[in-house]
């Protein structure tokens, strides 16, 4: 017997299907003769169209079929394997932190959130269309928003058509790898530098050239013997020793780029947080001879969760890419990004981007003072001024793998350049971004027990 509830919010017709389904799947035989939609109807004391909807949806899903004379006959009930299991749903445990030194985390609160709460709904009320694809480049409007700020606050030298939105780092990089697919095999990347360049170019099987690092950026020298013509740079802050590259060093590698005819890819992530010195223009704005590809990103200054990132393509390359990536549809979310349009139109991005400094400021500041303070002259500072972490080493004998054994016991989450530059360069990561002012002096008190409890 069949049972149905009244208050269940299920439609009685979907509650006779699905009984009738497990009845057909557990008890009937093929070619079985399921009772007549009439002695339905009488047996449950149900409306006829009741009985029709219920088996009329067992026919669409090929259970039942209609014979005449016959009545309804089962016509497949091996479908077993799609009777639901119960899901084992533990629920996820997350591991329990007391400090996390995060080197790329902004504290809950930094997020404009009420802001852009009101500024979402009125892009969703506004002209937005749902209805169809977006611009696969990302929406026009906001390329032109984005390229105006480019223009003025990192001299970069870009219209919007040259600029595609992407949803980070590696869709951008994605993209090019791709886009030089067949012509470049070779890549060349900074050593130490970090590791998710490298990452995507190995996986688009390029050869992979490490360019040594020294006090000035990339070892130019080293570059011009080396046998590449795609280079990857953080020329304004170099990712992870801070190195800021001279201006004439940038004149040498847009002449090297210009001569070798190679490409050299600028990424600009965290400009936006430089605290002490105007952060300096952009080598793309540097460039006449259409040789640098800019990348940019929102993750460091307003949210990396929203994965909003951009590249801006020299003019010949920007054809190449509407040739070739014509079934690439934008993959930012497009109330995201008429979100963000809104946000800088209405001028509150340079508003959130000084107040967002000022924290991080303050809060680089007090990290600072507090490992000078509590660590003193056991730590050699190794990059400070800018992003959301200052990296330090040890200028004593220290056993790193007691300070991370000790680190787990005390639930302090440490993070080391090791594991983002390839193993190439070591450094701990005090990220400050992610604490709250009041919270960053207990958090360096905790992980300099066990500092010196690491030293030999
Ligand atoms: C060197 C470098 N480039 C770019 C990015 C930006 O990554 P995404 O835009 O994917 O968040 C980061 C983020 O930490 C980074 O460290």
């Amino acid at each position: 017997m069949y049972k149905f509830e009244t208050k269940n919010k299920k439609p009685l017709y979907v509650q006779l299907y699905e009984q009738i389904k497990e009845d057909i799947i557990n008890n009937y035989q093929l070619e079985e003769k399921l009772p007549s939609i009439r002695k339905v109807m009488t047996t449950y004391n149900i409306s006829k169209n009741t009985v029709e909807a219920a088996y009329s949806q067992l026919v669409i899903e090929g259970y039942i079929e209609s014979f005449p004379k016959k009545g309804y006959l089962v016509i497949s009930n091996e479908f077993q394997n799609f009777k639901t299991k119960d899901l084992d749903t533990k629920p996820y445990k997350e591991e329990e932190i007391r400090y996390d030194f995060f080197p790329a985390k902004l504290h809950k609160d930094t997020f404009p959130l009420k802001l852009w709460k009101r500024i979402y709904s009125k892009a969703l009320d506004e002209t937005i269309e749902l209805g169809m694809y977006s611009d696969k480049q990302g929406e026009y409007s906001l390329r032109v928003e984005l390229a105006k700020y480019l223009n003025h606050s990192r001299a970069v030298n870009c219209s919007a058509e040259q600029i595609i939105m992407t949803n980070g780092f590696a869709d951008s990089l994605s993209i090019l790898a791709m886009l030089f697919n067949n012509k470049i095999k070779n890549f060349s990347i900074e050593k130490p530098g970090y590791h998710v360049a490298r990452k995507v170019f190995l996986n688009h099987n390029y050869n992979i050239d490490d360019i040594p690092i020294n006090k000035e950026g990339i070892d130019i020298e080293k570059l011009q013997n080396g046998f590449s013509s795609l280079l990857y740079v953080t020329p304004s802050h170099q990712y992870p020793t801070g190195v800021t590259m001279p201006i004439a060093n940038r004149m040498k590698l847009l002449t090297w780029a210009e001569n070798t005819n190679s490409y050299i890819i600028e990424d600009d992530y965290d400009t936006e947080l430089s605290y002490f010195n105007k952060p300096i223009p952009s080598l793309q704005g540097l460039d006449l001879k259409e040789r640098v590809i800019y990348f940019g990103t929102f993750s460091k200054a307003l949210s990396p969760a929203l994965r909003v990132g951009y590249l801006v393509l020299p003019k010949q390359l920007i054809e190449k890419y509407k040739q070739e990536f014509i079934y690439h549809a934008c993959r930012v979310c497009l109330i995201t990004q008429k979100t963000l349009e809104l946000f800088m139109k209405e001028g509150f991005w340079e508003k959130h981007l000084r107040r967002v400094r000022t924290i991080n400021k303050k809060k680089h500041n007090l990290m600072k003072n507090q490992l000078e303070e509590k660590l003193g002259s056991t730590i050699k500072i190794e990059a400070q001024g800018g992003g959301l972490a200052i990296l330090i080493n040890p200028k004593v004998e220290l056993n790193w793998q007691k300070l991370e054994k000790l680190a787990q016991k005390e639930k302090i989450k440490l993070h080391y350049t090791k594991e983002r530059t390839n193993n190439n360069w070591q450094a701990l990561m005090m990220g400050f971004g992610s604490f709250k002012e009041e919270e960053i002096e207990k958090a360096v008190s905790a992980f300099s027990k066990i500092w010196f409890e690491s030293i030999n």
